[in-house]
């Protein structure tokens, strides 16, 4: 069977998760169920980046002690995964003993190989990205993203010879085309590969800094924390057996343009210096902008929170809107009012709709029982046709993180089903005796249109589409993206009226 790995980027447990968050780790998942249902062999990790200054710093400001604090902050990540339909394979945590000693390990290889040297440092660190900083790089004197300017370092760190890899990094991006997605990622990396790019700072003197992972050689210094979360991605495979050979060569990455340089930079040349193969793919999405069109965030209070929304829409409406409203990889606006337009919109006046009048139908003319017909014409031939392109073409746009395409091409299917209704006017055809049959195809198609949407749409709607599925009268769960159209079900839709998206706006 063929394996995939998926990860999200492990998030910083500094406070509790927020959309930006749930962008990520939302469609990871979705990915990571339209693998499942693909039949592939799937693994699924998210996680916590519990080290590194900023935690340590934010733990201070909240009087706890930092252990204390970053355990309950990853309680909340947890439980917030599981309120957003979520379901990681792992939750890797970097404070696990089995992440830490991954961590020693490869610091002693690295170290014994020789790409490891210390040497005195001055810089301009940024405590908000958790990385030195050029001078190029700033607007008036700070990171545009960060609320304080960088601070002035002069220390002793250990340097990983990150240089000496520029050139296989370069060369390795260059001769995989679309290992980077969308390619504009790849290329802004190629051009900055192009000028040197130095080594990377990969300790902190516990002195300063203690909370981290000791050097294995020298513990008066503690890992830097990229160092350290990047190996997050493949110390879980190490804990189950057999668990690295059989998930690590497929691995791809979802992250956030905001950390596409450590991912390029550090981690390819990390991976090629610890003879780790290289990711598969690389998914960079753009930011989630609040209404007033700039980036979200807790200072500027734009931003919608992700559990309030899923509370007040549900949370599988929350997750069609993120993976449906801003094509992955460039920024796009999400608000409540964003929200709303999408589940008016396409949830319950097309789908929602299309589902209410199919099995209003099916218990008036037929009893609830769905009827069984031959009388398939070419309109019927028509939707079974593009029912089957769509099955066939659904992994192409998953697996190129174009989910967007995917739901906009099932949505069309929902609206041709919806104007295959009116053209069809089953309400006519149950007037007369002798079109029984016609009637009985439409209904028919109707319903096996809606069970194969229940599938498609699953992976992104988990729990609506097992509700969809168990009013259609059919298995909760779907075996199968490739699941055939059948002609004889006969099985009972549910009797009771059924309100798949209740609008928010009544209007229009
Ligand atoms: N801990 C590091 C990642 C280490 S991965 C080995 C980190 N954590 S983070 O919590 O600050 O952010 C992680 C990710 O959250 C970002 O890369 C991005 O995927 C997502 N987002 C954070 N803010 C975002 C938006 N406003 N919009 C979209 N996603 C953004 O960086």
């Amino acid at each position: 069977m063929k394996s995939i790995y998926v990860t999200t980027p492990i998030y910083y447990v500094n406070d509790r998760p927020h959309l930006g968050h749930a962008y990520a780790s939302i469609h990871a998942d979705v990915l990571a169920r339209y693998s499942r249902l693909a039949g592939r062999d799937t693994f699924f990790l998210t996680g916590a980046d519990e080290h590194g200054e900023k935690i340590a710093k934010a733990a201070v400001e909240n009087g706890e002690k930092t252990q204390d604090f970053v355990n309950r902050n990853a309680d909340l990540f947890i439980a917030a995964w599981k309120e957003l339909g979520v379901e990681p394979s792992q939750f890797v945590r970097t404070t696990l003993p089995s992440h830490k000693s991954y961590v020693s390990k490869g610091l002693q290889s690295l170290y014994e190989k020789g790409d490891i040297y210390q040497a005195e440092y001055e810089g301009l660190y940024s405590i908000g990205q958790e990385r030195f900083v050029t001078e190029k790089e700033l607007v008036n004197g700070k990171l545009p993203e960060d609320k304080d300017p960088p601070q002035l370092r002069r220390e002793v760190n250990y340097f990983f010879k990150m240089e000496k890899y520029r050139g296989w990094v370069k060369d390795f991006i260059e001769s995989n085309p679309g290992v980077i997605q969308p390619e504009n990622y790849a290329k802004e990396m190629l051009a900055l590969l192009d000028e040197p790019i130095g080594d990377l700072s990969i300790s902190r003197p516990a002195s300063r800094l203690s909370w981290g992972i000791p050097l294995p050689w020298d513990n008066e210094h503690v890992t830097y924390v990229w160092f350290d979360a990047l190996l997050s991605y493949v110390s879980p495979l190490t804990t189950l057996e057999g668990g690295f050979e059989r998930y690590w060569p497929s691995v791809r990455h979802i992250i956030g343009k905001d950390i596409l340089r450590p991912h390029t930079w550090f981690w390819l040349a990390m991976c090629k210096a610890l003879d780790l193969p290289p990711y598969k793919k690389l998914y960079v999405s753009g930011h989630l902008l609040g209404s007033d069109g700039r980036k979200m965030s807790k200072s500027l209070n734009n931003g919608v929170d992700p559990l309030t929304a899923a509370r007040k829409y549900t949370s599988d409406v929350l997750r069609y809107v993120l993976v449906r409203e801003v094509p992955f990889g460039v920024d796009g606006i999400v608000s409540e009012q964003v929200i709303e337009n999408r589940l008016d919109k396409d949830l319950a006046n097309e789908l929602g709709n299309l589902v209410s009048r199919t099995l209003t139908m099916i218990g008036l003319y037929c009893d609830f029982k769905v009827p069984t017909s031959q009388a398939y014409g070419a309109e019927e031939q028509a939707l079974m046709e593009q029912s089957r392109e769509l099955q066939e073409g659904i992994m192409g746009w998953v697996d190129d993180m174009k989910i967007r395409m995917a739901m906009e091409n099932i949505m069309a299917f929902v609206r041709e089903m919806n104007r295959y209704v009116t053209a069809r006017a089953p309400w006519k055809l149950a007037k007369d005796s002798s079109q029984r049959d016609e009637l009985n195809a439409v209904l028919q198609t109707l319903h096996e249109g809606l069970v194969v949407v229940s599938t498609l749409l699953g992976p992104v709607m988990p729990e609506k589409m097992r509700a969809l599925r168990s009013a259609l009268g059919v298995a909760e769960h779907s075996e199968s993206l490739n699941e055939a159209w059948q002609l004889d079900r006969g099985v009972q839709v549910i009797n009771v009226p059924f309100i798949l998206f209740a609008k928010v706006n009544n209007e229009g």
